[in-house]
């Protein structure tokens, strides 16, 4: 090729590759017929907690590319509990509890644990005697009865945390104690409190934290952040840890609806944090009736609310839990109130978290570049 030509080639190739780099750079969220690349959560809150998401045997692999592309922690939402685990006294059935543990392993997430005591989706036989009656329906409780429900409630707390030590890194070990009735501390109808008194909560965090001292022990329930709930939960706390009873974290569920107060959220944060405990939100999905335009709006401007507080309370809060994934698969079918919808496409309360500085219109426009 004469030289003239040669230049004339390299030239044009140059021109061609700015022009190429000029055209790259503007059009790099689709380049190729790619489709615009979401942002991931755990990579946006590295920096301040970890974000998790519960999941069940059926939606760890439905939605295994969100759950692995965004959450760095999974809860399983029913397969932990004591009618996941322990259906029959002695009988202990680890497998789908076990799927979602590995998959969390392969990908590097952590493990919730949910939940060791709870009065709901647990066993009846945990509270029958050898006769075969309810002994929290009983006249007169003798002290052999006590002794029975005690040793089934800490061989169950033995047998799982054993079984998960090192695995699971935080436990819920008691659920949902507190009292909606603001006469007393503690529910009346749990048939834990019934047979053991105040004693089980005391009794389960005790034997927890002998079984794997190493893991972070958490007391778990809704409404806590409310103020007619939160003073008697901070009560029930302190004279516990006054106790020497070994509780390092609260988890605040966080069962939501828009429009509900985030300043009393605010109050219980500080309170909570006063007491030295760290702060989980373990159960968090905000729900709406109104999936109009403008109702998923106000979905994501409340869901951005709620993440900039989070995010201003890192040192305290480290770990952030969605109760599902997509609206396709939640236990408030009717309030769809998860961050990805039935499609399991980004809603507007995705786009509104990924960057609590901007409205989730800018966000969006920013990562897609519309
Ligand atoms: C819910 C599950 O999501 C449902 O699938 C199940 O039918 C009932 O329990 N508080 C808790 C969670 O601590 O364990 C509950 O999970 C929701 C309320």
């Amino acid at each position: 090729m004469p030289r003239k030509w040669r230049k004339i080639t390299g030239c044009a190739a140059l021109l061609l590759l700015v022009l190429a780099l000029i055209l790259g750079v503007g059009c790099s969220y689709s380049t190729a017929g790619e489709l615009p690349e979401i942002p991931s959560l755990k990579e946006i809150y590295s920096d301040y907690f970890e974000i998790g998401a519960a999941v069940n045997g059926t939606t760890v692999t439905t939605h295994k590319a969100l759950i692995d592309k965004h959450f760095s922690s999974l809860t399983a939402e029913n397969e932990m509990k004591p009618e996941g685990l322990q259906r029959q006294e002695g009988r202990f059935l680890f497998q789908v509890a076990d799927r979602i543990v590995n998959h969390a392993d392969s990908q590097g997430m952590k493990v919730r644990g949910h939940t060791l005591v709870w009065h709901a989706q647990t066993p009846d036989w945990f509270f029958r005697d050898k006769d075969g009656k309810r002994i929290d329906q009983k006249a007169v409780i003798t002290e052999a009865d006590r002794q029975l429900v005690r040793e089934r409630l800490e061989q169950h707390i033995e047998t799982v945390m054993k079984y998960y030590t090192g695995k699971v890194y935080a436990w819920d070990v008691v659920n949902e104690a507190i009292s909606d009735d603001g006469r007393y501390i503690l529910r009346q109808d749990s048939p834990w409190f019934k047979i053991l008194g105040e004693e089980f909560i005391e009794i389960a965090f005790r034997k927890a934290h002998e079984v794997d001292p190493d893991a972070l022990l958490f007391y778990n329930d809704y409404n806590i952040e409310r103020a007619y709930k939160r003073d008697r939960t901070i009560e029930m706390l302190k004279k516990m840890l006054d106790k020497g009873v070994p509780i390092h974290g609260v988890g605040i569920q966080g069962h939501w609806s828009v429009g509900d107060s985030i300043p009393e959220v605010e109050q219980a944060i500080k309170k909570y944090a006063e007491l030295g405990l760290e702060i989980h939100i373990t159960e968090l999905d905000i729900g709406t009736r109104d999936i109009s335009p403008a109702g998923l709006a106000r979905q994501a401007e409340y869901y951005r609310q709620v993440f900039a507080l989070f995010k201003k309370y890192s040192d305290v809060i480290t770990s952030v839990t969605l109760w599902g994934i997509s609206d396709r698969a939640t236990w408030r079918p009717n309030d769809n109130p998860l961050l990805f919808d039935k499609q399991m496409e980004p809603k507007p309360a995705f786009w509104a978290i990924v960057n609590t500085d901007k409205s989730w219109e800018e966000n969006r426009a920013f990562y897609l570049g519309e």
